[in-house]
């Protein structure tokens, strides 16, 4: 949710700081804006909509050469996605610019303050109040020490990145619960909301801490608390390079991730056995004696992530028989959560950094609860304030969309249930390698299904005009049913529903009217057979209705073919592994229906792919 990049160095400034917004334009896309200081002067321009608009404002006019600048590409909260919107924001007397992600929750009497003391705001944003504060706090202070004041003032979550003309080789940045990290070059330093904005230029990167700030110049970086005081920052070195953010010859992120996932569940895997064909997971912290202790385990996502904690929570509570309950993390802390020293808390998120699931990772810490951090990128906020962490390693998903994520997300959460299986002695060690020897088919299944996808295409077509899609989905395949549904309604921008089969004829069977087409997941006819027959039940009442049936059912499973207008083949795969390949066509259902209509993929409207406010 909005994407900052600062630099100080020898390069031209503009050219650094711009493909860094090209490659954080997946954070938003309301507008798009730049700073840079030349001859003791701010130069800004900026512009509502993408990127590209920015651009052509660029080539109109051109910004003077400069070796430091700030830009920002946004996702609007405070006032509409219009051109004085648009970040950086400039103090009244053009002293500070400024570029902020997150909230100021107290904004509103902060501008108050402010007009009381007669100054006059240009724009609807919360991040102004900022630059007009800074500039306050500045005729006795140097920028990081106006930083410091401010920060003590505000409320909420946020990134501030700001730069004063009468130092010009310097960027000031400040982080609270908002992410930030630094880019450590040779003669030239970067900040940014995260690395793929700088990782062309290095891969030696520092995390900053809560409460942060960092003082940036060309040969230093130094790390503050808001009292001032120095900071050691943890040094990490990013394990991609620049052309895994690229889109390597597909025409679309989306397609070149759902094309990635063989390989990134592969990743995910490799390294998990040790030398006694024992599960082995390095990152986590957490003593096996304390994991024998635990009496339940909460799993805090949002969306996607969501849905993978819930695929989990069928394995975790067979494996294991610990109760698992998977939370919204938006809704966990608003209510009262029984979690405590005996819970273990799995937050997953592919960003580390969604605030939902930040705020209630840290309502768990406070309860008392053991974490465990799910999460895709190294330096992020979430892992960082957990217990113990489990990385996935998809590589860099940029597309809005989480498509390889969520297969990762499924795999990591697995290896926590097999691991709390083994050191609670829940299961033999042979039936644990069992299922790790499954496991590592899945990458090859996952092969095979992107080779037969190409029908789903056709049918996407088929169904471009539909007035809405229902999902359904037993066991597994709920949570896969939701899934897919989400990836049509944010790519789509249809209708569209997943339900648990069994409860449709509770209420949402009235949605079935002729035509009206549904996707059924079929469970496994070799896993626990009654689903399957349960399954074909709730395909009879509906098509008894005029329904249209797409069923993604398993090769070899003919007792479906009556019942379905359209069959999904998906090769055959132990029950509890199944969303693994069942998931894929529903992608690609989603990216060719959307690409049908003409629509943006990789950037739907509205949506930003890290949401870092509540
Ligand atoms: O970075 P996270 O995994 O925490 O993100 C959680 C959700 O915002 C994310 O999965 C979202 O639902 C995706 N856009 C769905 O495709």
């Amino acid at each position: 949710m909005c994407g900052i990049v600062g630099y100080v160095g020898e390069k031209q400034a503009l050219e650094v700081v711009v493909a860094g917004l090209r490659r954080l334009e997946y954070r938003g896309y309301d507008s798009a804006g730049v700073a840079v200081i030349s001859d003791g002067r701010l130069e800004i321009r900026k512009k509502a909509g993408k990127l590209a608009n920015l651009e052509t404002l660029l080539g109109q006019d051109p910004l003077p050469q400069s070796t430091t600048g700030i830009g920002h590409t946004r996702w609007a909260t405070h006032g509409g996605p219009t051109d004085h919107n648009a970040h950086p924001h400039v103090s009244a007397d053009g002293r500070v610019a400024v570029i902020h992600n997150g909230i100021i929750e107290n904004f509103a009497e902060l501008r108050e303050e402010l007009q009381s003391r007669g100054v006059e705001l240009a724009s609807e944003t919360d991040t102004e109040v900022v630059a007009h504060l800074l500039a306050e706090a500045m005729p006795d202070s140097d920028l990081a020490q106006a930083m410091q004041a401010v920060c003590h003032r505000l409320e909420g979550a946020f990134t501030l990145v700001a730069m004063d003309p009468h130092d010009p080789t310097t960027v000031v940045g400040a982080r609270r619960s908002s992410p930030l990290v630094v880019g450590l070059g040779e003669g030239e330093n970067f900040l940014a909301s995260d690395v793929a904005a700088f990782v062309e230029h290095t891969r030696d990167a520092l995390e900053l801490g809560q409460d942060q700030i960092v003082v940036l110049r060309a040969d230093s970086v130094q790390v503050l608390d808001f009292d001032g005081a120095p900071v050691e920052a943890k040094p990490f070195s990013v394990d991609w390079d620049a052309s895994a953010a690229e889109k390597g010859g597909y025409e679309l992120f989306m397609l070149k991730e759902i094309a990635e996932q063989p390989k990134a569940v592969a990743d995910s895997l490799r390294g998990r056995l040790d030398a006694q064909q024992r599960i082995r997971l390095d990152e986590t912290q957490i003593d096996d004696g304390v994991l024998r202790q635990i009496s339940k385990v909460v799993v805090i996502a949002c969306g996607t992530a969501a849905h993978a904690g819930m695929v989990a929570k069928y394995a975790i509570e067979h494996w294991t028989k610990l109760p698992v309950d998977v939370e919204l993390a938006s809704e966990f802390r608003y209510r009262d959560p029984i979690v405590g020293p005996d819970s273990l808390v799995i937050a997953i998120s592919q960003s580390g950094e969604t605030m939902d699931t930040l705020m209630a990772l840290r309502h768990a810490k406070d309860q008392g609860a053991r974490t465990l951090a799910i999460c895709n990128t190294v330096g992020s906020t979430i892992p960082r304030e957990s217990d113990a962490v489990l990385y996935t390693y998809a590589g860099p998903e940029i597309a809005v969309a989480s498509t390889k994520a969520f297969l990762t997300q499924i795999i990591a959460a697995y290896l926590v249930g097999l691991y709390l299986a083994q050191a609670r002695g829940a299961m033999f060690e042979d039936e644990i390698r069992a299922i790790m020897q499954d496991l590592s088919d899945m990458p090859q299944k996952v092969d095979l299904v992107l080779d037969t996808v190409e029908p789903v295409r056709a049918l996407a077509q088929e169904y471009a005009e539909a007035g809405s899609v229902l999902f359904l989905g037993r066991h597994v395949g709920y949570p896969v049913a939701l899934e897919g549904a989400l990836k049509l309604k944010e790519l789509a921008y249809m209708h569209a529903e997943g339900f648990p089969a069994g409860e449709l004829k509770h209420g949402p069977i009235a949605l079935i009217e002729d035509g009206v087409p549904v996707i059924v997941i079929v469970p496994s006819p070799r896993g626990r057979s009654v689903l399957h027959g349960k399954i074909v039940s709730n395909i009879q009442e509906i098509r008894a209705r005029g329904a249209r049936v797409i069923a993604v059912a398993e090769e070899g499973d003919e007792a479906i073919t009556p019942f379905a207008d359209h069959i999904i083949r998906v090769p055959e795969t132990p029950t509890l592994l199944q969303p693994l390949v069942s998931t894929v066509p529903l992608q690609v259902f989603a990216c060719e229906l959307a690409t049908v209509k003409g629509h943006d993929v990789d950037q739907p409207r509205n949506l930003a792919k890290s949401v870092t406010v509540e």
